[in-house]
This record gives C-alpha cells, structure tokens and sequence, in this order.
C-alpha cells in the first residue's frame, strides 16, 4: 500500500503544551523505516502549519470554545489534504497533534468515502459541546462534531454536515466521561466499550463486536487513537491521563486484529505529548502501535 503521512503540530484543542511535538516524536521514533521494512510505499507529506500557542493564549472557560478560528483553519487545510491523499488512493495517516484534529481527518475521509465507520480509541469520549464543556477545550468535542454536533465553524467543514453516523462509531477504553458526555452517547446509542467491558469481555471479543458495528453496512473504517486510551505507565507523555487504561499489549492485539480485517481506509494517533514524557516513551508505543496496524508480524 502507499501511505500519506500528514503531521499536525496541534496543541491549541488542549490545556497543556506540547502536543504540538507529538509529529516530531513519532517520526523520531523511526515511523517511516518500520512502515518502509513491512513493504508500504511512504509519502511523508511533513507537517502542516499552525500557529503558535502561547501567541495565541486565551484564557480556558467552560462554554467558550477556545482558538476556535485557529483551529477551524487548520482542520480545513486538513480535510483538503486527507481528501486529496485519499483521492489519491494512499491511505492517510494522521500524526497529533492534539485530538482537535479529527474534525479535519474524519470531514476528509467523509468526503471521500460514502459510508464511513469510526473507531473512536480513547479514555474520554470527546463527545463535548459548547454547552456541555468543562473546559472550553476543543479536543474534548471532536467527535461530537464529527456526528454533526457543534459550532458550525466546525461542523461545516467538508461536505455534509454528519461525517459518520452513530451507529457506524463504537468507543474502546473510555474511562472518563463527563455527565453531559454520558447523556449524549445514550441519547444517540452509540456502542460504548468501557475498561469494564475490556477487562470482562478480553480486547479480542470487543474488537470484534467493534469491528462488527463500525464496519458492517460501511465502506470501511477510520482509527481514531487517542494515545491516552493506554494506561499511563505505558503511554505517560498525554496530557489528560486517566489511570486504569489499555495496556500495550492488548493495544498491540487490538490493531493485529483491525489489520487482519482489511477494513481500515485511514488512521490517526493524537495526543502524543514529549514534553510530559520520559524518553520519548509514548512515541515509540505509537509507533508500536502503528506498526502493528500495518501489518507487522512477530513470526
Ligand atoms: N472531557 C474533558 C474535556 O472535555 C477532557 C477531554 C480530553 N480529550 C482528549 N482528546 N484528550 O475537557
Ligand atoms: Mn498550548
Ligand atoms: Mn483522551
Ligand atoms: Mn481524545
């Protein structure tokens, strides 16, 4: 396969600094050689540009949606890029930059695909809205918008409004939902694997029945992996870790798994943050991650 590898060098969807790096780290952490060694064609697109944080700096309230025109921008450039590699027949691969950028990623694909399923891998839900926000911080409504919730800067990115319908979006790992969160998923009835539903039903069965709801009736599936659906001690360098997470090896599964089902059209790994991390840990289990999601085999 060809890959599109596009960096987002985003950290304005977050409290904390440094998710910004998060295209840099990956890429240290040799992406581009694993890829290359499995047989993939790379076309490293590099980074695109976004504005500095602390030129930028607003204070964070709840129900105002802060760096809402910065990052509007950036995920159209997104979208357009995601759209034309897709176009293009490459598969796009999206390196975070913070979890803001799967409005651009997924209004991309969408585009370019009729039915599009979802994967949302993540501690939170990221299902937030101006009226619901704790924090004003935009990373925690990218999936809302991309169900068609939002601020219309946002929403109207790309084509239709609804990128992805709820029956065809399924969360793994969540842990950490706020109250309008909750009302939200019910309200819609997404498909929600919980750390609870992991440590009962085992990775390998809600892969399955994840696959089995964002995949059937679909033209193929976008992974959406937020870094901090891991467990902290394997993947610390995240700007909102929730303990009691996916541990490396189950996340390693989960992706031998989606790789086997021949279904993913495109990918993203968001939240990498170095500057909260020791030796550049959280990079490299990305690029685990990543590796295997493209079809890395140990025998
Ligand atoms: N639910 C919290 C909020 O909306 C945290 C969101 C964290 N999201 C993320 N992509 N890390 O502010
Ligand atoms: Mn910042
Ligand atoms: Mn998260
Ligand atoms: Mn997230």
């Amino acid at each position: 396969r060809t890959l599109s590898i596009i960096g987002v060098p985003m950290d304005l969807g977050a409290s904390r600094c440094g998710a910004d790096m998060g295209p840099t780290a990956i890429r240290n952490a040799g992406l581009v050689s694993r890829l290359e060694q499995v047989g993939h064609s790379v076309k490293d697109e590099g980074d695109l540009v976004v504005k500095r944080c602390s030129s930028l700096s607003v204070p964070g309230t709840a129900s105002s949606l802060r760096h809402l025109d910065e990052i509007a921008a950036v995920n159209e450039r997104l979208c357009e890029a995601v759209a034309k590699a897709a176009g293009d027949g490459r598969l796009p691969l999206v390196l975070g930059g913070d979890h803001s950028i799967a409005i651009g990623t997924v209004a991309g694909m969408s585009s370019r695909v009729d039915k599009l399923g979802l994967i949302w891998f993540d501690a939170h839900g990221d299902v937030n809205t101006a009226e619901t926000t704790p924090s004003g911080n935009i990373h925690g409504m990218s999936l809302a918008v991309a169900l068609g919730c939002g601020h219309p800067r946002l929403t109207g990115i790309g084509g239709k409004t609804e990128k992805v319908q709820p029956e065809h979006t399924v969360l793994v790992g969540a842990r950490s939902l706020d109250p309008g969160e909750r009302e939200f998923l019910k309200k819609r009835g997404i498909l929600v694997f919980t750390m609870r539903d992991i440590e009962r039903l085992g990775i390998e069965e809600v892969m399955k029945r994840a696959m089995d709801r964002a995949a059937d009736g679909t033209d193929g599936l976008h992974l959406s992996l937020d870094l901090d659906g891991l467990d902290p001690c394997e993947a610390p360098g995240v700007g909102t870790p929730v303990p009691g997470g996916i541990r490396l090896r189950e996340s390693l599964l989960a992706m031998e798994l989606l790789a086997d089902a021949g279904v993913l059209r495109s990918a993203e790994f968001v939240e990498v943050n170095p500057l909260l991390d020791r030796q550049n840990r959280t990079a490299l289990a990305a690029v685990e991650l990543i590796g295997a999601l493209f079809g890395e085999k140990i025998l």
